[in-house]
């Protein structure tokens, strides 16, 4: 038969990789317990019209849909926000604000498969409902920098931009497909847009908000009441050791999206470098909820391993293992009995289960990385004691049985 190979765009991870996975998410994790997130859960799929409701073109183009048995028309979540703000309105509404929700998920999009692009790719992020302070947002972009920074990455990129004046300019023009223009502003296609907008009054305006990179500008080009939000979520961002930079051509790919947005990158990812995508958006009332501010934010997982592999960050070591290896096969149960009772005691213990002679063993044990091994023979055993090898070393001694968690802890 031909082999079965994984389907195009998605992975296998190795223990390794995992091992090295769930130690950043543990680490990002608890930046986000520092911040008052509780974490929810909800389905792999949802109904597709979910997704189609307000998600945008880019993002229906690229769910994977599907009809099941009875006809419902599914799809694989390409994202986490619309799910959770769905299960909010079915279920959280009552439940005090700001509420702070965070989720860790797979979600699926029919991309075209590169470096830190996949079919299948990972989210951790999180939804703040109830409050449309300058702080509270402030709060949420420091939460995602800081989560990024406490994973250990440190060359990255935060920009910070507002949708409201954005609109209003396309407004201002009398342009009908606001979305369309946004889509190329996104997709950094600069020639689309001024194709788009030629011949239009006030499209040198809007061409030059783009550019502006000083918030007097900015105010100079429209207005301080069109950019004091922005310029307040900054100076709040500044008490929050939060290094940000006004970038008011943040469009974002989403057609949720509504006020405040902002993106973090890892400049050194090159191409898909964007780890961090969210803002304020609105999708509660087409829901069927009642109108509250809703803002968020997705860290793309896989890429945040990428770009701290990018930055040389040296992985942790690993917790200590310790292997046991019984000689001869009369020592096979002590041996067993032994590697329980020191699991019992909290320690990751392996143990030969090939009946291997006690150097194949010992081979094994380096291969696994292990830092002890405990040899259990005869002679030693008949004195309630084993034989410690420290793996580095190569240095053996005879230990008590009841001082050997002290000695290989
Ligand atoms: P997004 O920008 O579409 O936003 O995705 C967030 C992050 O997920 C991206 O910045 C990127 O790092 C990662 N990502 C996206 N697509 C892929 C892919 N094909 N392969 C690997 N990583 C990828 C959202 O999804 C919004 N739901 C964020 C949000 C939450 N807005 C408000 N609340």
């Amino acid at each position: 038969m031909a082999s079965i190979g994984k389907p195009r765009g998605t992975r296998d991870f190795t223990p390794e990789e995992m091992e090295r996975r769930r130690r950043v998410e543990t680490a990002l994790r608890e930046v986000f317990r520092r911040y008052g997130y509780r974490e929810v859960a909800t389905p792999t799929m949802e109904h597709l019209e979910l997704f189609t409701l307000k998600s945008g073109e880019a993002i229906v183009e690229e769910t994977y849909a599907f009809t099941d048995k009875s006809g419902r028309e599914l799809a694989l979540r390409p994202e986490l926000t619309a799910p959770v703000m769905r299960f909010y309105v079915e279920q959280m509404q009552m439940e005090p604000k700001p509420l702070k929700l965070l989720y860790f998920g797979n979600c699926f999009r029919y991309d075209r498969p590169q470096a830190g692009r996949y079919r299948e790719f990972w989210q951790m992020g999180c939804e703040l409902i109830g409050t449309r302070t300058p702080e509270a947002l402030a709060e949420l972009i420091a939460l995602a920098y800081h989560a990024l920074r406490g994973a250990g990455l440190e060359d990255i990129l935060l920009r910070v931009g507002d949708l409201a004046p954005l609109r209003a300019l396309l407004d201002d023009m009398g342009v009908e497909d606001a979305a369309a223009i946004m889509r190329l502003i996104d997709k950094g296609d600069r020639a689309g847009v001024e194709g788009a907008l030629a011949g239009r009054p006030g499209a040198d305006t809007f061409l030059e908000y783009l550019d502006c990179a000083e918030a007097a500008a900015l105010e100079d080009l429209v207005g301080k009441e069109q950019t004091s939000r922005l310029t307040g979520v900054l100076d709040w961002l500044s008490d929050m050791d939060t290094p940000a930079r006004l970038d008011p051509s943040i469009a974002r790919g989403l057609d949720y999206y509504t006020g405040i947005v902002f993106e973090i990158d890892a400049p050194a990812l090159g191409a898909e470098k964007q780890l961090c995508g969210g803002g304020e958006y609105s999708l509660v009332p087409l829901l069927g909820g009642t109108e509250t501010p809703t803002a968020g934010f997705a860290l793309g997982f896989d890429r945040i391993l990428l770009a701290l592999e990018r930055e040389g960050r040296a992985p942790e070591e690993k917790e200590p293992l310790v292997y046991v290896t019984p000689v001869g096969e009369d020592m096979l149960r002590p041996a067993a009995r032994l590697a329980h009772r020191l699991r019992r005691q909290g320690l990751r213990v392996d143990m030969d289960l090939m009946r291997r002679s006690v150097s194949k063993s010992l081979q094994h044990a380096h291969r696994l990385g292990a830092r002890h091994a405990v040899i259990v023979g005869a002679d030693e055993w008949a004195r309630d004691a084993v034989v410690v090898k420290n793996m580095a070393s190569g240095e053996q001694r005879e230990v008590a049985v009841k001082e050997l968690a002290a000695v290989i802890w």
